[in-house]
């Protein structure tokens, strides 16, 4: 049995969409470089994820996943460090969906908001699919596997991670034996409330001390009418009726990744489908026009109309790649006329060319080395099986599936 500490344990996952922006880099991937240097960190190319989606598409998917997984190593992600893989080349994602899927409630599925919302977003496709509705515990599955105790992902993911906790506190109580237990239930039993607190402690003390079957059955009906405390803390109290349990699935947290401070072209979140993205393999030349043909604030029609930064997508850049001198002056500058707008933009995409030529560098010296990419997946997909292998031996023990 492996012994891993989930608290220093970080997994996080990703579609495979291609070719990153600089979206990516500042909202997600400086996080990931950051995380890198703390935490035992696992990052994988979500490819099951990507078809409970675009299943009718799977032709650029290899390619997308290439491209991605070039342009997280050129940024930084360093596999002596992290373990890069992918998800379908560990099947063990896969074996634990199945088996949670036994004992998660269809309810939790349907309820997650994602589902209703991709559902309206995507209109155009068909999703009703199972493996959509399964797809928040395929993401549970990636992560127990790991025993991952931090997933890092964006705010729109928080429920996702939510769910997972559900999911292994219920496995806890199905076939573990969870330390720390004690005080959780205590607190879940102060929040019963004094009167059904008592109630209940008297009735798990009669049980516990005179194995009397009534007193069982009837702490679990009033459990079963409790509905101001949350299903987790009813399977505490279940659980700690009976005795206490321990944990083989370690509830994870999110660290939520702060809202993405990296705009669009156009002031808009960065993103492919508003098609205002600087790719960090931009050319140089593509990086100079696109900054050129930014919108700038409307009331700046000649060059000494005074402009309000406030209302400018280039000023959100400076805030980004310019220091406190440089804010001043392009606020002066800007409101007093005394600059020209491409006097502004021009310090941006100096900062920019500044920050994606390394990685541009980088990214072409993989895509000329495409073994060496090949040979990084291989050998994180090998020691993430090794882990999730370790994880599924214990699962599968406990499911009673272990004849040999
Ligand atoms: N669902 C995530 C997304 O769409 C990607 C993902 C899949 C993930 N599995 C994960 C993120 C596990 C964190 C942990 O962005
Ligand atoms: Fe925007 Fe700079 Fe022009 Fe002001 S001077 S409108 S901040 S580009």
């Amino acid at each position: 049995m492996s012994a891993v500490d989930p608290q220093s344990r970080v997994l996080s996952g990703m579609r495979p969409t291609g070719r990153l922006h600089l979206g990516h880099y500042h909202g997600v991937l400086k996080n990931w470089l950051a995380l890198q240097h703390e935490y035992d960190c696992f990052f994988f190319v979500a490819d099951w994820h990507a078809l409970t989606t675009h299943y009718e598409d799977p032709h650029h998917l290899q390619q997308h996943m290439v491209d991605m997984v070039i342009d997280w190593l050129a940024v930084g992600v360093n596999p002596g460090s992290s373990t890069i893989f992918i998800q379908s080349r560990v099947p063990e994602h896969a074996e634990l969906h199945l088996l949670l899927s036994m004992m998660t409630p269809l309810s939790w599925l349907e309820r997650v908001p994602t589902y209703k919302d991709q559902q309206e977003k995507l209109r155009e496709k068909d999703l009703s699919t199972y493996g959509f509705l399964g797809y928040p515990l395929l993401q549970s599955a990636d992560i127990l596997a790991y025993r991952a105790g931090n997933v890092p992902v964006g705010a729109d993911q928080e429920s996702h991670v939510e769910m997972t906790r559900e999911v292994a506190r219920r496995f806890n109580h199905l076939y573990g034996r969870e330390p720390g237990f004690e005080e959780q239930a205590e607190m879940a039993i102060k929040k019963m409330g004094r009167k059904q607190g008592d109630l209940y402690r008297k009735l798990r003390k009669t049980y516990l001390e005179t194995g009397d079957d009534d007193a069982l059955d009837t702490a679990k009906a009033l459990l079963r009418e409790q509905n101001n405390i949350t299903l987790g803390d009813q399977e505490r109290l279940f659980g700690y009726l009976e005795g206490t349990g321990k944990v083989i699935l370690p509830e994870p947290l999110a660290l939520i990744t702060p809202q993405a401070k990296m705009p669009g072209l156009d002031g808009q979140k960065m993103s492919k489908s508003y098609n205002n993205t600087i790719a960090l393999r931009e050319s140089p030349d593509d990086v100079d026009a696109k900054i050129r043909k930014m919108p700038t604030d409307p009331a700046r029609i000649r060059r000494n109309d005074p402009g309000n930064p406030l209302k400018c997508p280039v000023w959100h850049f400076h805030t980004i790649y310019s220091d406190e001198q440089r804010q001043n002056w392009v606020q002066e500058g800007c409101t007093s006329a005394s600059i020209g707008c491409l006097d502004c933009k021009k310090t941006v995409v100096e900062a920019i060319q500044a920050e994606l030529e390394p990685i541009r560098i980088e990214a072409l010296e993989l895509e000329n080395n495409q073994d060496v990419v090949k040979s990084i997946i291989t050998e994180g997909c090998e020691k993430a099986r090794d882990e999730a292998q370790d994880t599924l031996k214990e699962v599968r023990d406990v499911m009673g599936l272990n004849y040999r």
